[in-house]
Order: C-alpha cells, then sequence, then structure tokens
C-alpha cells in the first residue's frame, strides 16, 4: 500500500516544540510517512539541537543551513532550498507551523508547486503589522487549504478574512501538549535546575525579550533593561538571553544596566526542560514571547507581555496576561502589584488539554487530499 506522505518544516526554537507532539502523533500512523525539513533558521545548540534530545523529535530528513541574514536573504535561501525537497519529495501534503521566516518560505515553495498546505496556528493575528510575524502568518494563511486553529478567535478571525468555515478547524494548542508531555521530566529535575541557578521555588521572576520591536530600538531595549534594574530590587530576575538581544544589548551598549547585579541574573538560553521547570516555579514572568504567554496561563502564573498586542487574546481574556506595552513605569507597576499578592488568576482554555496533536493529525488523514 502506497502510504500518504506528509513533509513537516520547522526551523526556529518555537517550531520544534510545536513539531515535537506532532511526530508523537504522526508515528502512531503506520499509514503515513512523515519526512522533517530542519531549515535550521536557529543553529545554536542552545537555540535548536538541545530542543531535539529534550523533546525526542526525530533526526531530521533534510537540514537546510539556512541560517541568519536580512528577512529577504534567509526567506529566499529556506524557499530555494525547500523547493529542491519538494521537488525530489512530492508530498501530499507541507506542514507548517507558528509564523517565522521558514514557515513562510514553506508556503510559498509548496504553492507554486502546487502542494496542498496544512497551518498549525492558523489565525493568529496581532493586528500589529510592524511584526515581520504578522506578515507571515497573514501570507500563510492566505495560501493554505486546511487551517489548524488553536483559539476560537483565530477561527473566527480567518472567517473574517474570507477563509471557508469547512476548510477551518479548531484543535486547541498543539505547544501545551509540548508542555505537558515535559512537565513531568521538569518536575523530577525542578530541584536540580533551581540550585543550578540559585533560587528559591517561587520566589524569583522569569524575563525573555527578542521581538525585533523591543531588541532592534535602542530606547525600548534600554526602557525595559531599566524596568528589570528596578523589579530586581524586589525580588531575583532570572534573564536567559537571547542570542539577537544579547547581541543589540552590546550593539547599544547597555550592558551597564545589567551588570554586576546579583539580583539580576542574565543566563544563556535554556533548554525546554529547563524553562519548563523554571516556569513552574516563577512568582511572575515578564515576557515578548508567544510561546511563554500561554504557558504561563496554562500553569497559572501571572505573565506580563512586554508588547503593545498579543497574538493570544484568550490569554489575557482567560488566563493570566497582562499586556504592559514596553513603557517602563507600566512594567514596574504591574510587577510590584504581583510580587505584593496581587497577580492575576487564571481559568481554564477551551481544547489547551494536551490532546491538540490528536485532532490535528485526524484531521490532516482525512482532508489532505480534498
Ligand atoms: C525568530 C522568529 C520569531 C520567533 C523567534 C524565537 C522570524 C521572523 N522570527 O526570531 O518569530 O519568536 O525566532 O526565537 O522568523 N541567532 C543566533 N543563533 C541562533 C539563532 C539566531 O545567534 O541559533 C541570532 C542571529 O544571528 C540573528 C538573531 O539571533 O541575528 C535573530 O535570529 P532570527 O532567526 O533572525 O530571528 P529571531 O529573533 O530568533
Amino acid at each position: 500500500m502506497k502510504k500518504i506522505k506528509f513533509i513537516v518544516i520547522a526551523g526556529t526554537r518555537p517550531n520544534f516544540i510545536k513539531i515535537a507532539p506532532l511526530f508523537k502523533e504522526l508515528k502512531k500512523h503506520k499509514d503515513i510517512k512523515s519526512v522533517l525539513i530542519n531549515t535550521e533558521q536557529h543553529y545554536d545548540f542552545k537555540m535548536a539541537q538541545s530542543f531535539f534530545a529534550d523533546l525526542g523529535i526525530p533526526k531530521p530528513d533534510y537540514n537546510l543551513g539556512v541560517h541568519s541574514g536580512t528577512h529577504g536573504e534567509q526567506t529566499a535561501k529556506a524557499m530555494v532550498k525547500i523547493e529542491q525537497v519538494f521537488i525530489k519529495e512530492k508530498p501530499d501534503l507541507a506542514i507548517l507551523v507558528g509564523d517565522v521566516n521558514s514557515t513562510l518560505a514553506g508556503a510559498l515553495a509548496a504553492v507554486k508547486l502546487h502542494i496542498k498546505i496544512a497551518h498549525i496556528e492558523a489565525g493568529q493575528r496581532s493586528f500589529d503589522r510592524q511584526m515581520p510575524e504578522e506578515i507571515n502568518r497573514m501570507i500563510v494563511d492566505r495560501i493554505s487549504d486546511i487551517f489548524l486553529a488553536a483559539t476560537k478567535k483565530d477561527v473566527e478571525n480567518l472567517m473574517h478574512e474570507g477563509i471557508e468555515r469547512k476548510r477551518i478547524f479548531f484543535t486547541g494548542n498543539i505547544m501545551t501538549d509540548a508542555l505537558f508531555d515535559t512537565l513531568a521530566t521538569a518536575k523530577a529535575r525542578e530541584k536540580e535546575i533551581l540550585k543550578k541557578i540559585d533560587v528559591e521555588p517561587g520566589n524569583y521572576a522569569l524575563m525573555t525579550i527578542h521581538r525585533a520591536n523591543n531588541t532592534d530600538v535602542k530606547k525600548n531595549l534600554k526602557d525595559i533593561l531599566l524596568a528589570a534594574k528596578e523589579i530586581s530590587k524586589k525580588i531575583k530576575i532570572i534573564f536567559p538571553v537571547h542570542p539577537r538581544c544579547i547581541k543589540m544589548i552590546k550593539k547599544f551598549h547597555l550592558e551597564n544596566i545589567i551588570k554586576n547585579n546579583p539580583n539580576l541574573v542574565v543566563i544563556p538560553p535554556v533548554s525546554y526542560i529547563e524553562m519548563a521547570a523554571l516556569l513552574s516555579q516563577a512568582k511572575l514572568v515578564l515576557t515578548d514571547s508567544g510561546g511563554l504567554q500561554h504557558e504561563t496561563s496554562v500553569l497559572n502564573i501571572p505573565c506580563l507581555t512586554i508588547k503593545k498586542t498579543t497574538e493570544w487574546p484568550i490569554t489575557v481574556e482567560k488566563g493570566t496576561n497582562i499586556v504592559v506595552g514596553n513603557d517602563a513605569k507600566k512594567i514596574i507597576n504591574e510587577a510590584f502589584e504581583i510580587i505584593n499578592g496581587k497577580g492575576k488568576k487564571g481559568g481554564k482554555i477551551e481544547k489547551w488539554d494536551g490532546k491538540a496533536s490528536q485532532r490535528i493529525v485526524k484531521i490532516l488523514k482525512e482532508k489532505y487530499n480534498e
């Protein structure tokens, strides 16, 4: 019997997290052959390979060596190389996740070769066109065939943009599957991980910053670091720093703000298991990451999103998220509220239950050739 052939494209840290539960589920279906392309948009061990080990992702069939560059360079390089793989493999379906440049490149390469596209996390919108990710999301959803949405709001967004309802499926959040799959391991290693970083459970904040608008605009980055310095007077902050962020801190000569402060601890990017452990015991999270916005809501940890908009409005409505923008005063005030015990409490979010990948693979099998 001829197997159905799916090609999955990943390239960045958040992509790797999303494809882990997908592959775990795909493996159960003997009639599907899954091919994995890693564009290697992220290539440092701590940003990429460590996630394959932690999450049990299979070895990629193709590593494309795309690495860094301008948006044009990165997207074009990925597109050329993905196209070559598509021509050779002739898949029945291309499966794309999220909103990064590798996702856009995969979608453009597929559509021109008349290969059907399934998009996981379809319909997410921040309505902020300054964000490169928003442009990627809009274009990928314009040319996809099967739309797998994490929230009902994302379904509405797609319908509003004219996508036929019958092509849209409300499957829940696949990143929650990855988190649930990892929590037990993280719990078992929690003591050791917290000890290594020298923090007490429940008594520290966790901060991550990497969005272009926060890192590449000097005033914004400076304000965020000054806010962190102020907050660190009341609570220890652990700051696993993204390569983009540390590069810009050095470029703008802002090292002084974070230097020699035992309460503002800058560490290299952490692995997924380390992050899950750190997250579970944090008093609060300060972030511009999409992933952390929903992981904090799932774990009921107060989160301050350092961006003007969110692509995850459900985490504000139902979860623990507050969007604070990048104004230092607002960040500090909201952080102090949480430290003083007035953190936002969240509730359950529909279909963020660890079963999204099961629903997704079922739909892909039923719909890939419609
Ligand atoms: C990308 C995604 C973003 C996602 C983020 C998660 C796009 C447009 N952006 O942003 O949506 O939330 O990944 O991390 O696709 N770098 C390294 N080592 C690495 C990876 C990157 O040093 O392993 C450096 C690069 O040299 C580059 C910078 O970090 O200068 C940014 O990398 P890039 O992949 O362009 O974007 P991210 O900021 O990581």
